[in-house]
């Protein structure tokens, strides 16, 4: 049987990169080849940029991992927010629109920062987004012009919280600021759910590999806590794989006190459950897939 060809934009992110890492161990390895992007590649801002990377290839399932994820800098200059959108927006409306043309299914990556954070208990799929701030909206429309273009055949997937070993994320700054500092403030008034990209990875391989589902879906590791608690249990988990020395003091400190250019919601947890129910998929602990990705780090701290 000839394989399936799965699309991968945003190659040089830190789930483009998870899912490069994850492919040949995979069971859809079996199935699918995989053709990865980086943004030199494969501009999705540019719909010509798209047709010379894709035209005249069968394919079968995009994955866009591309995005422009400086949330503060997007509030910095009008240039800036005009970037946001070209990506967020635009990009993906292209991408929705060469998939409907050559019948390719569109699985989109977006973010708890649709919803205001104004709610006490985890967003369903259908809750009303109120987007803050200039990243926050353009993923919203970016979402919107997918679901117009190709309605019939995309799955939105929101992530909340995404880390991993590659890039910069929460995860790496803190590992940094806890070794290099005497001692760190979180704030502990912002409640979420982490995201580790290898179980996201994992569940956009079920889904392309998959023919269930349309529209919008949601993810997360299981819990949830404030970035404080995440700060904490990092420093713990950093100290038993080895990668820090010592604990130093973290202190709770409230979103007043930490100011920042892009308002965070104040809570984004995401509800799973039709996003299990369809993919018949379980969520891990957060904690444990936190341990998972401090130990690779460790590991390759050791090889270096
Ligand atoms: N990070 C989070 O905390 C978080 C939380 C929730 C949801 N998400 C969503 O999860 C997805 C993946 O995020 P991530 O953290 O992996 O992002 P990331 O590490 O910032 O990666 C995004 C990638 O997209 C590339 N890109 C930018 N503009 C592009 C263009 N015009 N064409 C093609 N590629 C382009 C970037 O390249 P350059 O770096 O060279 O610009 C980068 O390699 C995104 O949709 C994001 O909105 C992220």
């Amino acid at each position: 049987m000839s394989k399936k060809t799965l699309v991968l934009t945003g190659a040089n992110g830190q789930l483009g990169k998870t899912i490069q890492k994850l492919w040949d161990a995979a069971p859809i390895h079996d199935c699918f080849h995989l053709l990865a992007f980086d943004k030199q590649q494969l501009d999705i801002t540019d719909p010509q940029s798209i047709q010379r990377a894709l035209n005249g290839l069968k394919v079968d399932v995009i994955i866009n991992a591309a995005a422009y994820t400086a949330v503060d800098a997007a509030e910095e200059s009008e240039v800036n927010a005009g970037l946001a959108f070209a990506v967020n927006e635009r990009g993906p409306k292209n991408l929705a629109r060469w998939a409907q043309a050559a019948d390719a299914r569109l699985i989109h990556i977006s973010t708890d920062f649709v919803f205001d954070g104004t709610a006490a208990s985890p967003y369903p799929t259908d809750a009303r987004p109120n987007p803050r701030g200039v990243y926050a909206t353009s993923k919203l429309a970016g979402e919107q012009a997918v679901l117009e273009a190709l309605p019939n055949n995309t799955i939105i997937l929101r992530a909340s919280w995404l880390y991993s070993q590659y890039n910069g994320n929460f995860v790496k700054t803190m590992l940094r600021l806890l070794a290099t500092r005497d001692s760190i403030a979180v704030v502990d008034d912002q409640i979420g759910a982490p995201t580790s990209t290898r179980p996201l990875s994992e569940l956009l391989f079920n889904i392309a590999a998959s023919e269930n589902g349309n529209g919008i879906y949601h993810w997360s590791d299981d819990g949830s806590i404030s970035w404080y608690d995440f700060a904490v249990a990092i420093q713990e988990e950093g100290i038993a794989a080895g990668l820090l020395a010592h604990s130093i003091p973290i202190e709770p400190i409230t979103t007043a006190e930490y100011s920042t250019l892009a308002a965070r919601p104040a809570f984004s947890v995401l509800d799973r459950s039709r996003t299990e129910a369809d993919f018949a998929c379980t969520a891990m602990p957060w904690r444990e897939q936190l341990k998972l990705v401090i130990q690779d780090l460790a590991d390759r701290e050791q090889t270096h």
